[in-house]
């Protein structure tokens, strides 16, 4: 199954299909908004990198101005959904090709019908390239009127980050426009190129901020009129001359086939390293493509001073900020499908160690504390007051910025991990191994002797579970810590077998006395860990001691725990919002026992608020699921994941794509009930747990260069295969 479609239009949930409906190219995306506009419509286009400066929230990318508007007059009435009658309605995605098509049948308040046919795509051959095409078919003898604009009247949910600062016209079927961000100086250029069916002229409207080309047809029953408007998008990240790149770019297609046969060509490629297919559940295949999708259309090709934010590029939630979302939930997909895409992201990291130095100098620390929230420079962006989710005309603090210190080992692991699975080891001299030295600088110098416990840990800090502020010695910041300082010292020791002189280099610049490093090995050696005789890990000091909970006691429910119980009382509970120790086991496997992780899934399964609490939560619980053999109890938090944005489940989709949920979902099929497991010398093997309806599970993944394609038989319901593989 590779379409994702709508057969009728509910204007109540038009901002949930905008976000499904975006399209994107890695440079950037467009939601689902119509062409012709809607009232209360979300419309947005976001651009990689343009971020302006904005209240609260720091920065924020800019909602860029719009390339789709495209006004269809029939016989002097305005084609809207909002008006007249909708006799046939149908959208499709296609994830093959990143098309999106729009077929309506529709008449107008006086009874004029036509049929109007949409298609759009950002081309992923040339990613400076929007196409979009309509085709109307109209019923009626008369006129009908096309008015194809760039607009630069957009803003951020009412706040406006653009100057417009020129437009014009180039000849005959060209008009373009060029905007500056009001805080941030990007200069952002648009030029549209328009091919008709019919041979009348164009006219152009300088109309202020919105150029617009207008075109008359004479319309006769059953002739199809196509309008192909062609732009062409450049920002001044890109070029000095973004207007001349922008013009470039919307000449250059021949025609709508040929774009269309190279946007084939280029998705095929894209899906030759990645394709996933699932016999027996047309949900969960769609689900997991439709996941590769959305992430495929948000990673940058070109471009490694950007990441991808918790919400891609599809919507307004977290203003396009990247979290430990991206190492931990969406990289991995990349680092075994797209490397190339991987190591972009993670040269961001690089790039902005500068920022991560700084912010942990000015916190009283050494070494590189990364941004909780990070956008284009790599500074702390999160906001440090939120609305209250109980009180509207209150504000929340906001810690994670302050205290999600973990963020700086995960992006650690995210660079040992594309360093293990691509054997790139240039990239890991040159910037991977600078990554794990400077925060395990930062986690050594953070640390705290605990005379009390007679071991070194973490104070007053925040952990994957966000439900508890404040806690002390999160088993998820330590044992991360921990591995960070570890695998610090071995890549230290490494790089003085392999490049001694970077080697030399390196604890010149970061000052690893030997001193030091026998600080690193002595914490490394005694941080503490909550653990029980029998395994069970405490999250933090003192969670047992908690009130503990009955989930099943507030069902039904419709609203996370965290706005049941308010910001500050829950605390006092035991509730997670999302799993933190089992999170910590699954990325660490060879640190612990699989009795370890069969005890700590008994406590914290019934603990944790799967269904309201964070959407990162349920694709990591189905594949610590599938590891215990839990494979029913797995596919129910698998498919909760698969259904965050597609049904819209949580409620806040229109907020745009769960990305980590997204990648989750991929590794809970690769991982999970394919059972993928990857061993740091190179070595896989697979042991899949497919669920009773699977037939059949096939993926393919690359480690060190070379493809590898799994399929896997659910042949009468066996309940294991095992497949082993070497590099
Ligand atoms: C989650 C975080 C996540 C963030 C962005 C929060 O609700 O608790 O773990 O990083 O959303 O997705």
């Amino acid at each position: 199954m590779w379409t994702l479609t709508e057969n009728t239009f509910d204007p109540a949930s038009q901002h949930h299909k905008e976000t499904i409906f975006t399209i994107g190219n890695g440079y950037l995306s467009t939601r689902g908004a119509l062409e012709e506009g809607y009232p209360g419509e979300s419309r947005a286009t976001f651009v990689h990198g343009v971020f302006d400066a904005a209240p609260i929230v720091v920065t924020e990318l800019a909602n860029a101005p719009d390339w789709l508007g495209l006004q269809i007059v029939l016989n002097g009435e305005k084609f809207s959904l909002a008006q007249g009658q909708i006799l046939e309605y149908h959208r499709q995605l296609d994830l093959l090709t990143g098309l999106l098509t729009r077929r309506v049948r529709w008449q107008s308040p006086t009874g004029q019908t036509a049929v109007i046919q949409f298609e759009r795509f950002a081309s992923l051959e040339d990613e400076h390239l929007l196409c979009l095409r309509c085709q109307i078919t109209p019923e009626f003898e008369g006129e009908i009127e096309l008015r194809a604009t760039l607009n630069g009247h957009v803003d951020n949910q009412g706040l406006r980050h653009w100057n417009l600062t020129r437009q014009g016209r180039k000849n005959g079927q060209t008009a373009w426009l060029e905007a500056l961000t009001r805080q941030s100086g990007i200069t952002l250029a648009l030029a549209m190129r328009l091919l008709s069916s019919a041979r009348s002229a164009f006219d152009y409207w300088d109309a202020e901020g919105q150029p617009t080309l207008r075109q008359v047809v004479h319309a006769r029953p059953g002739e199809t009129v196509t309008l192909t408007k062609f732009v062409g998008i450049a920002t001044s990240r890109d070029s000095d001359h973004p207007l001349a790149l922008a013009l470039e770019h919307a000449a250059r297609p021949q025609s709508w086939d040929s774009v269309l046969e190279a946007q084939r060509q280029a998705w095929a490629r894209e899906w030759q390293r990645c394709e996933v297919s699932i016999e027996g559940d047309e949900e969960a295949e769609l689900a997991v493509r439709f996941s590769l999708f959305q992430l495929l259309i948000a990673a940058p090709r070109h471009d490694s001073r950007v990441n991808i934010g918790a919400k891609t590029l599809s919507g307004f939630g977290y203003r396009g900020h990247a979290f430990w979302d991206t190492e931990i939930f969406m990289l991995p997909v990349f680092t075994y499908t797209a490397p190339h895409i991987a190591r972009n992201l993670l040269d961001y990291r690089y790039l902005t160690l500068p920022a991560a130095r700084q912010k942990a100098s000015d916190a009283g620390y050494e070494g590189a504390w990364f941004a909780w929230e990070s956008a284009d420079t790599g500074e702390e962006v999160t906001p440090t007051w939120v609305p209250d989710f109980q009180d509207k005309k209150k504000l929340a603090r906001v810690w994670t910025g302050d205290l999600a210190i973990h963020i700086s080992a995960d992006v650690a692991y995210g660079a040992w991990q594309y360093w293990r699975a691509t054997g790139e080891d240039d990239w890991y001299i040159r910037c991977g191994a600078e990554l794990m030295l400077e925060t395990a600088k930062f986690f050594a110098s953070r640390a705290e002797w605990q005379e009390e416990r007679n071991g070194y840990g973490y104070r007053d800090v925040i952990g994957p579970d966000e439900y508890h502020d404040h806690v002390n010695n999160n088993a998820y910041t330590n044992i991360l810590a921990q591995w960070n300082i570890e695998t610090a010292l071995e890549t230290l020791a490494w790089l003085e077998q392999t490049a001694p002189q970077r080697a030399a280099e390196l604890k010149d610049s970061l000052n690893l006395t030997p001193e030091r490093l026998a600080r690193w090995r002595d914490i490394a050696a005694r941080m503490i860990l909550n653990q029980r005789p029998d395994g069970l890990i405490e999250q933090f000091d003192g969670y047992f001691n908690l009130t503990d909970v009955n989930l099943a006691d507030y069902e039904p429910r419709t609203r996370s725990m965290h706005e049941i119980f308010g910001i500050e009382a829950a605390n006092h509970y035991q509730v997670l919002k999302q799993p933190d120790v089992l999170m910590a086991l699954y990325l660490l496997p060879e640190r612990f026992t699989p009795e370890q992780v069969r005890v700590n899934y008994d406590y914290y399964t019934p603990r944790t608020d799967h269904t309201y609490g964070s959407s990162l939560g349920p694709s990591m619980q189905a594949i610590v699921a599938c590891q215990m053999g839990d494979v029913e109890a797995a596919y129910e938090h698998f498919i909760r994941a698969a259904r965050a944005d597609l049904r819209d489940v949580r409620g806040n989709a229109g907020d745009g794509i769960h990305a980590a949920s997204a990648g989750g979902i991929w590794q809970a099929v690769v991982f999970g009930f394919g059972g993928l497991r990857i061993h740091s010398d190179g070595r896989w093997e697979t042991h899949s747990r497919l669920p009773r309806h699977w037939k059949r599970l096939a993926f393919c993944f690359t480690l060190r260069g070379q493809q590898h394609t799994v399929t896997q038989d659910n042949l009468l319901h066996h309940d294991s295969i095992l497949h082993r593989g070497t590099r």
